[in-house]
């Protein structure tokens, strides 16, 4: 394992300007100042770069406003820079989202994903190069192995079964990454994560839609009984693992990450409304009495839950957040970044509420 560690010079993170990506930046740039660090990002609703401010400046990052798909940009940014490392964070990220508009996800996360590769491909000299050299790590989802009943989890031998757009689109682009691995030897790794919440994450997700419509005593739309199960990791957790596997992972691996923190919706809301009236100083149930049954979600999946072993035992990773604390830090964190929400509740994040809900 040792011969494997990988010592990035300079990396590229696409999508950096959105929720997980922003938190890895701010994870990595300050931590790895001799590393030249590249953030690639198209800035569709979801990305944001007030998620950045603390970092713009900093000598070692550079932001580069420009599209996945866009295979000229990609080559001129590796002949430009002497790039080892990718981590490839950037595509539309939203389930509902994926329902309504599928080919943006086919065309942002397969064939952005196809781009990248093909650029990386042809910039590293990889008959040449000793295989530690490069990296390119492709962010993934557990979304790829379908959906679970109510025992068993997701392990690097789970077949795929996407059963969204999303997944589907995630699932196409992991082939892809498997693909160039087996075709030119690229030096690929892919991980595959559970749900995850924090800091910057845009309020169409659950947890902090929950939170931002709290706050302003709004319903809180919950699907069909609130019963679906999710496993919870906080950002910062999935942050420690990137950088572990960028560093000691190795070449061609699958690294499964997950909290093993499985609530299903209904629990985790009145965990986390509870810290919500807490923190507002408010009587707790205040919250709850906001959760309204929905609609559910087409296709909606049962179950998602990872075994996250071979992360574990072979690098030495482990979440250090629970539940509960990384909640509480998450709805401080909302509650002190009024600009950074003012910013993102715009009349097209209203009207997408309207048109997914029928709420305003
Ligand atoms: P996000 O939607 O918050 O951010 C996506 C970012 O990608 C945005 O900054 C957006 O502007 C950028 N982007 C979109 N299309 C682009 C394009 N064509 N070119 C360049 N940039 C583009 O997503 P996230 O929640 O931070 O997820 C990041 C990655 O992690 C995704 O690949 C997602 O599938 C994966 N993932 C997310 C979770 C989760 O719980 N959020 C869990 C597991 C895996
Ligand atoms: O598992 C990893 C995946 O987690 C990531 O790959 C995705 O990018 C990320 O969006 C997330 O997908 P989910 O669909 O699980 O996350 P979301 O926050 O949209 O929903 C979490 C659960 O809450 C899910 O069971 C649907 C439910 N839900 C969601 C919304 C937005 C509701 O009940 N009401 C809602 O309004």
């Amino acid at each position: 394992m040792i011969q494997n560690l990988h010592q990035p010079r300079c990396i590229l993170v696409t999508g950096g300007a959105g929720f997980i990506g922003a938190n890895f930046l701010h994870h990595i740039v300050p931590k790895f100042p001799e590393v030249e660090i590249i953030n690639l990002d198209k800035l569709t609703y979801a990305g944001n770069l007030l998620s950045l401010s603390e970092i713009e400046s900093a000598s070692n990052y550079q932001f580069i406003h420009g599209d996945i798909c866009d295979l000229n940009l990609l080559h001129v940014l590796f002949d430009d820079h002497q790039i080892t490392t990718v981590v490839h964070f950037a595509a539309e990220s939203h389930v509902d989202r994926s329902i309504h508009t599928p080919l943006e996800f086919v065309q942002t996360n397969v064939v952005g994903t196809a781009c990248l590769l093909e650029a990386a491909k042809t910039a590293w000299n990889l008959n040449a190069s000793d295989p530690a050299m490069y990296r390119f790590l492709h962010v993934s989802t557990d979304e790829v192995f379908g959906a679970l009943g109510r025992t068993g989890k997701f392990s690097i031998d789970t077949p795929y079964a996407p059963r969204s757009p999303y997944s589907a689109s995630k699932a196409s682009a992991d082939h892809f990454v498997r693909a160039y691995a087996e075709t030119y030897e690229l030096p690929v790794i892919i991980s595959n994560c559970s749900n995850n919440y924090g800091p910057f994450q845009f309020p169409e997700k659950l947890i902090p839609l929950a939170i931002v419509r709290s706050l302003c005593n709004d319903s809180i739309p919950v699907y069909s009984k609130g019963e679906n199960i999710r496993d919870w990791l906080h950002v910062h957790d999935h942050c420690k693992a990137l950088e572990t596997i960028i560093h000691q992972g190795i070449n061609g691996e699958t690294y499964l990450v997950g909290g093993s923190a499985e609530y299903s919706n209904l629990d985790l809301l009145n965990i986390l409304l509870t810290i919500v009236d807490e923190e507002l100083q408010r009587p707790v149930g205040t919250s709850q009495k906001l959760i309204t049954f929905v609609q559910d979600r087409p296709g909606h999946d049962f179950r998602y839950a990872i075994d996250a072993s071979k992360l574990i035992t072979e690098l030495g990773w482990s979440p250090q957040y629970t539940l509960s604390e990384g909640l509480r830090a998450t709805v401080r964190w909302y509650l002190s970044n009024h600009s950074w929400l003012e910013a993102v509740i715009d009349e097209s994040y209203r009207s997408y509420l309207k048109a997914q809900y029928e709420i305003s």
